[in-house]
C-alpha cells in the first residue's frame, strides 16, 4: 500500500497513512474542536493507545464506547451514544472521531451526523472491512426490525483515515470477512485486480495491506460518479442481495455468520443466477466460486429458511417497486445493474449452495 497518499472523495479527502500523525495534524489545524471518541471494547484497548502519543489534545478527549457486533448496531445502540453526548455537552464545534470496525464507524457516523443537526466526524477504519467498504462512499446508519442498515443517511465525513497498521492485530475471521468485498471489487471492476487478490493467501497481512489503497480507489471511484446509488455505485450490490438476507437471518439466530461470509456465499448464488440467465458466462462462475470456496465455508441453509429469506429480500432497500434488484456479473471484471431474478430462480440458487455446503 502507498503510504501518505491521498484520494479526493465526495467532498472530503480519504488519507492514507499514520492515523495518528494525520489526526494530530487536523487537531493542530483545528484549536477550536474539541475530540470526541467513539470506540469499541476492542478498539478501545489496543487501536486507540497507538494514537494516543501522537497529539496532547488526544489525552484529553471525551470517550464514548460503544458495543462491538453488528447485533449492537441499532437504534439502542444510538440512543446510547445520543445520551453520552447530551451528557458530555458536545457542540458542533467538537469533531467526533469514529475508531473501530463497521460497527462504529456505520453508528458513529450516524449518531454524529444527526446530532444538533450534525456534529463533524472523521473516520478512522481498523478492520479490512471498514477500510475497503463501510468507510468509503459516506453511508451510515444502523439495522432496523431486523433489516440491515435500513435506517441511515448520506453524510460524508471531515476525513477518512486509513492506516493499514490496524490490520496487525485484526481476527483471521474478521481478515477474511474483508477480503470478500476486496474479491468483490476485483469481480465487478477489474479482472487484473481480482488475479492479484487471489495470488495469495488474506492471511498473508502484506498481501492484503497491498491491496487496500486499490480497493478504496476503485470503490471512491464508483463514489464519485455516483454518490446517491442511483447508477454504477449499485455494481457494488453484488453479492449483497442473497448475502444480505442469509447474514440478516443468522442475526436472529444463535450462529454466527459475519457479513463478509455471507457476501462472499451470496456471490455465489448471485453469479450462478447469472450464469442460468445467460448473462454470467460459465468460466466466470466457475472461476468465481472455486476462488470463494478456498477461503469460505458454504452452511447448509434448509429448505424450510428459503421463504423467509425471500421475504427478506422483498424488503430490501436496493429494490425498484416489488422486483428483488440484483447486479451480476458478465466477465469477471465487468458487472450490470438492475438486473432481476424470478423467485424460483432465487430458490433453485439457494438450492445450489447446498450442493455445495461444507460446513
Ligand atoms: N457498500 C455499498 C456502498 O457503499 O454503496
Amino acid at each position: 500500500m502507498e503510504e501518505s497518499h491521498r484520494l479526493a472523495s465526495f467532498d472530503h479527502d480519504i488519507l492514507f497513512g499514520s492515523a495518528g500523525q494525520i489526526l494530530a495534524n487536523y487537531l493542530d489545524q483545528h484549536p477550536e474542536k474539541n475530540p470526541v471518541l467513539i470506540a469499541d471494547e476492542n478498539t478501545l484497548k489496543y487501536c486507540w493507545p497507538m494514537l494516543l502519543s501522537s497529539n496532547e489534545r488526544l489525552n484529553q478527549a471525551k470517550i464514548i464506547q460503544i458495543k462491538s457486533g453488528e447485533e449492537n448496531k441499532n437504534i439502542e445502540g444510538c440512543k446510547e451514544v445520543w445520551e453520552s453526548l447530551v451528557n458530555l455537552k458536545i457542540s458542533r464545534n467538537d469533531i467526533i472521531i469514529n475508531l473501530g470496525g463497521g460497527v462504529v464507524t456505520d453508528l458513529g457516523g450516524f449518531v454524529a451526523s444527526t446530532f444538533k443537526r450534525g456534529v463533524p466526524f472523521i473516520q478512522i477504519p481498523t478492520s479490512l472491512l471498514a477500510m475497503v467498504d463501510a468507510s468509503i462512499g459516506g453511508k451510515v446508519g444502523v439495522d432496523f426490525v431486523g433489516l440491515k442498515n435500513v435506517i441511515g443517511s448520506f453524510s460524508t465525513p471531515e476525513l477518512v483515515i486509513i492506516d493499514v497498521h490496524f490490520l496487525k492485530s485484526l481476527p483471521e475471521l474478521q481478515m477474511k470477512c474483508g477480503f470478500a468485498e476486496v474479491l468483490k471489487h476485483g469481480a465487478i471492476l477489474d479482472n487484473a485486480y481480482w488475479q492479484e487478490a487471489t495470488k495469495s493467501s488474506c492471511l498473508d497481512l502484506e498481501h492484503i495491506k497491498s491491496l487496500v489503497f486499490r480497493s478504496v480507489e476503485l470503490k471512491n471511484r464508483l463514489v464519485l460518479t455516483d454518490f446517491e446509488d442511483v447508477k454504477d455505485r449499485k455494481k457494488l450490490n453484488f453479492g449483497h442481495t442473497i448475502g444480505h438476507a442469509i447474514e440478516t437471518h443468522y442475526l436472529n439466530s444463535s450462529t454466527v455468520l459475519l457479513h463478509g461470509e455471507a457476501v462472499a456465499i451470496g456471490m455465489i448464488a448471485e453469479a450462478w443466477i447469472g450464469k442460468e440467465t445467460g448473462i454470467t458466462s460459465e468460466a466466470c462462475f466457475k472461476r468465481l466460486t472455486k476462488t470463494v470456496l478456498k477461503t469460505y465455508k458454504i452452511p447448509n441453509i434448509g429448505r424450510e429458511t428459503h421463504d423467509a429469506l425471500l421475504e427478506i429480500m422483498r424488503n430490501d432497500k436496493k429494490n425498484m417497486g416489488s422486483t428483488i434488484n440484483f447486479t451480476f456479473l458478465k466477465e469477471m471484471g465487468v458487472s450490470v445493474i438492475n438486473q432481476t431474478a424470478s423467485e424460483i430462480q432465487i430458490r433453485e440458487a439457494l438450492n445450489f449452495l447446498n450442493t455445495i455446503a461444507t460446513g
